[in-house]
């Protein structure tokens, strides 16, 4: 069943747990989200970036995956994930998204206000929650092992944590429902251990007394998971490893049948079918860690 962002990261706070948030550029990983959540009964979070329209356009993907959403017996939020463009937005709203991230966390501070109220105007008139961007994670999701993820992974020049007196200024001033915030963790693969500061989300948490969201949450151990989760966030962005992992799940596939020496051709369906297969087992291992040791919900 669909569920408003506001309703599912209710249901996180009131189990002190983090609700799963996977992007899923295609049909694989969509079915990938949605099969995890049946099987655990865990809530979840179906995400289409924009950063991923020349992957998957948002009027294939959209209408898909609420379709999908709608006739789970899954608690599902379908949301956009990094909106940058308010007319963007407006089409995932009209096709039933119950949650939209507005990212205005490249702009000056008061842009980046005067957009995210637009935003919480635009989510008013329909059944959906409002995510907001304060800080910079250093890159976007479709950078994959970039010199600026890097640099941000060390506190260089692309991370920008978020100031907790700030984000209590940004909450009443826009309107948002959760807020991303910046406490070190950054999108794409990090080359060394990730250092995370829990002294900023605490501060932040103790300002604004609202849902927060960890982006850039591949790479991140079990134990930064769990700090993190005890300290306020209560949706995890969740991509690159899936990502990584489905990768080398069909490149394995690929390889024994050319191995084989049989001269059988490598047939597309094999490849994906072994693609969905890894990434249900991944979303399920996450799911459960994200959970926090609260029981399923659904
Ligand atoms: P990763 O790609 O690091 O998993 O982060 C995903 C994300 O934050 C999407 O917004």
């Amino acid at each position: 069943m669909l569920v408003n962002l506001r309703d599912i990261c209710a249901i996180a706070e009131q189990n002190n747990m983090a609700v799963g948030a996977f992007n899923a550029p295609s049909l694989e990983a969509v079915r990938a989200v949605i099969d995890a959540a049946e099987e655990t009964g865990y809530p979840v979070i179906l995400q289409h970036a924009e950063v991923h329209e020349n992957i998957v356009p948002l009027d294939v993907m959209g209408p898909t995956m609420v379709a999908l959403a709608e006739r789970s017996s899954a608690q599902i939020c379908v949301h956009l994930d990094h909106g940058e463009n308010l007319s963007y937005l407006h089409r995932a709203l009209e096709y039933g998204f119950t949650g939209v991230m507005f990212d205005g966390s490249t702009l000056p501070y008061e842009d980046n206000v005067y957009y995210s109220a637009r935003a919480a105007e635009m989510c008013s008139g329909y059944d959906c929650g409002l995510e907001c961007e304060l800080g910079s994670m250093g890159a976007r999701e479709g950078d994959v092992l970039t010199e600026d993820g890097a640099e941000a992974q060390a506190g260089g020049s692309g991370a920008v944590y978020t100031d907790p007196d700030q984000a209590s200024d940004f909450v009443s001033e826009t309107g948002l429902d959760i807020l991303a915030c910046s406490f070190g963790t950054v999108h794409g693969l990090y080359r060394g251990k990730p250092q995370l500061s829990f002294d900023v989300l605490k501060a932040i948490r103790d300002r604004v007394r609202i849902p927060l969201v960890m982006h850039g949450g591949s790479g991140v151990s079990d134990e930064d998971y769990r700090q993190a989760i005890d300290a306020g966030i209560r949706k995890i962005n969740y991509y690159t490893y899936g990502a990584k992992y489905a990768g080398e799940a069909a490149c394995e596939v690929a390889d024994a049948v050319r191995a084989s020496g049989a001269g059988s051709p490598v047939y597309w369906h094999d490849l994906t079918s072994a693609a969905y297969d890894r990434l249900v087992k991944d979303f399920i291992d996450v799911m459960k860690v994200f959970a926090n040791g609260a029981k399923p919900v659904a």
